[in-house]
């Protein structure tokens, strides 16, 4: 049987498109608020983007069916000398809109991670007191359920969806699922790579939770779905999905990544829909990053 993948180019914080309790798993990465090298000055201020993740978190709380999972990679933000506690916000926002905390996984990237922010480099230059700011190798993998999972349901799956959605108990050990701390490479940075200026996260992340959290056949949501990794994981393992994104000049990243031009051979299907709130911001976003490089040279900017 092959799978359907839903994607809205539109504002999340109205799902209207999705039913009451008819997703099975949610995996996300919002907006790293305005994160200077990939979202500058994308909102007014912090309260703004709390704000958003608040309307947002309420509408997830109606889509998600009783007792199902919802995963957020993100990490506390550096915007200007700030540090913003984005982790212990959206755990509160979660919390308030009725969500239960279950866990929380560290994201080690390798040490060589380019992009972060090389504030160690101070303590080099300044070996005294006071001049302690580490390099972050790190996000975080939040992990949210609405209310308790009813084991019955598994009890009254078809045999072979159970039994297709085994986890493979080999691989669980050998890559130490296991552990609060996931050791996996990011997105490299490689010149004309189709997520460049998305800030997307690595197929691994979705693929892993994806296995660990639903079933064969069931309905996975990315409400930012950026330029398309959960829905191409969730159609890789045999799960439909919904994606919903605000910025239209996505629209080619997402076909690209998930192989619109092959689909007539899967049996997959992969409808697209434009709704009115759609935003252009890339092009925008990329020219502002541009200048924030150009400026990024000065010594202490990042700290
Ligand atoms: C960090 S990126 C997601 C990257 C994604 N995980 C990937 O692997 O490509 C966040 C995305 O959320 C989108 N976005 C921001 N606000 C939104 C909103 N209110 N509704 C839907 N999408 C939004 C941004 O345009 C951006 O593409």
């Amino acid at each position: 049987m092959g799978t359907w993948h839903k994607i809205i180019f539109g504002d999340c914080r109205r799902m209207t498109e999705v039913y009451d309790e008819s997703v099975h798993l949610m995996i996300t990465s919002p907006p790293y608020y305005n994160a200077p090298f990939d979202y500058p000055g994308l909102f007014a201020g912090y309260e703004e983007f709390l704000e958003m993740l608040r309307e947002f978190s309420r509408e997830l709380y109606r889509v998600l069916a009783p007792g199902r999972i919802a995963v957020f990679v993100t990490d506390d933000m550096l915007v200007d000398g700030e540090k913003y506690p984005v982790v212990a916000d959206i755990t509160s926002i979660m919390r308030d809109a009725g969500f239960r905390y279950r866990d929380k996984i560290v994201w080690r990237k390798p040490e060589g991670y380019t992009r972060i922010s090389r504030r160690s480099g101070l303590m080099v230059k300044h070996p005294y007191p006071m001049y302690f700011y580490p390099d972050n190798i790190q996000e975080s993998i939040l992990i949210f359920q609405k209310g308790k999972f009813d084991y019955n349901y598994v009890r009254a799956l078809p045999p072979e969806v159970v039994k297709n959605s085994r986890i493979d108990i080999g691989e669980f050990q050998r890559a130490r699922w296991f552990l609060t701390v996931w050791e996996i490479t990011n997105v490299l940075p490689f010149e004309g790579r189709v997520e460049k200026g998305v800030a997307a996260f690595p197929e691994e992340i979705p693929n892993r939770l994806i296995r660990l959290f639903s079933f064969i056949g069931e309905t996975v949501l990315d409400p930012f779905l950026g330029s398309g990794t959960t829905s191409k994981a969730a159609r890789a393992l045999g799960r439909n999905s919904i994606g919903y994104e605000i910025d239209l000049e996505l629209l080619s990243v997402i076909k690209q990544k998930l192989n619109c031009d092959q689909l007539s051979l899967s049996g997959d299907q992969v409808e697209i829909l434009v709704r009115s709130d759609a935003k252009r911001l890339r092009t925008d976003l990329q020219r502002r990053v541009a200048k924030q490089k150009s400026v990024a040279g000065k010594p202490r900017r990042g700290v």
